[in-house]
């Protein structure tokens, strides 16, 4: 990050923080010397990515738990606020994702993603907010274009994200007045990551997504970071409830096959 942020003495919790965009947020606080939490399922991911994060010094802490469990995501937010204090920033990023039509899908396949992307954020928000540090805090909802491109084979994706900034819109008007901001960072195709190698497992298929970008090349897990510091800086202090994409301007382009 080029602006001088500083988050030094800042509190960071990244739900589903132990890989990819998520990771890399989590990595851009611990640089700018915030102390950081995750939580993802995988207990050894989560060691995997604390050590890689401790590389980096500050503090950092990890647990195990699923977003869609709403006790068990209120414990490790209560532990974790007992670790590094209330806290300053607070990002759900957990997601899940696989290629299928509508009709190709279970009732269960549907309600899978749902559940993580969208039931998990309502839980990962709704038991975070008593431990925001208030007035001031920030919330970062890490959504996907598909919450507004109808995309073939990504009906369940599609619905959870939009409900994702939905909720995102709504918790900006009912938290406002506790100081406290809440954004979306919509990320566009970004090299390297698993939601890269579900929706674009060849590469053909990657070439054919970022001849769509009209910066004709993907993102960078930097350029997401980059945005996550910028909104939970006073640099964003009178943005909320905004969606706002990271995209190489891909989502101008409408909706597309997978
Ligand atoms: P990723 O590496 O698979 O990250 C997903 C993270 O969520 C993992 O750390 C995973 O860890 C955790 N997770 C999954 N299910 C969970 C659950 N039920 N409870 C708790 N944690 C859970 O994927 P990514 O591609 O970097 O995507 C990260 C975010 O960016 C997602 O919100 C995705 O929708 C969004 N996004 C990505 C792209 C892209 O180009 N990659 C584009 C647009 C939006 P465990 O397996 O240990 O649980
Ligand atoms: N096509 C159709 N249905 C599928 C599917 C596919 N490619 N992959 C999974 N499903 C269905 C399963 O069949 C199951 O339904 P069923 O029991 O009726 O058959 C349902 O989804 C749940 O699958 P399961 O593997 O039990 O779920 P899980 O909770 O262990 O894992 C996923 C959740 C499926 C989303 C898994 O891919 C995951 O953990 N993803 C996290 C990482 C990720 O997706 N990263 C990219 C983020 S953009």
């Amino acid at each position: 990050m080029n602006l001088p942020l500083s988050f030094k003495d800042k509190s960071v919790f990244v739900a589903g923080g132990s890989s990819g965009i998520n990771l890399g947020i989590t990595l851009a606080f611990a640089q700018a010397g915030a102390r950081v939490a995750i939580a993802s399922r995988s207990a050894e991911r989560v060691a995997g990515a604390v050590e890689a994060l401790r590389q980096h010094g500050g503090q950092v802490e990890g647990y195990s738990a699923d977003v869609r469990d709403p006790d068990a995501i209120a414990a490790v937010l209560q532990q974790a606020r007992e670790a590094i204090g209330p806290f300053d920033v607070l990002v759900s990023g957990a997601a899940g994702n696989f290629v299928a039509p509508a009709l190709g899908m279970s009732a269960k396949g549907f309600k899978t993603v749902v559940d993580i992307d969208l039931n998990g954020t309502f839980h990962v928000l709704r038991a975070g907010f008593e431990h925001l540090n208030r007035p001031g805090a920030c919330v970062l909802n890490i959504s996907a274009p598909q919450a507004f491109n109808p995309t073939k084979f990504q009906a369940h994706v599609c619905a959870a994200k939009a409900g994702v900034d939905m909720l995102t819109r709504v918790l900006a008007m009912e938290w406002g007045p506790e100081g406290v901001r809440v954004n979306s960072i919509v990320p566009g195709p970004i090299g390297g990551t698993e939601g890269i190698r579900r929706l674009a497992p060849t590469p053909e298929a990657v070439q054919r997504m970022t001849d769509s970008v009209p910066l004709q090349r993907m993102g960078r897990v930097q350029e997401i970071a980059d945005m996550a510091l910028f909104l939970a800086s006073s640099y964003a202090s009178f943005v909320t409830g905004a969606i706002i994409p990271v995209d190489g301007g891909s989502s101008l382009a409408g909706g597309r096959d997978y």
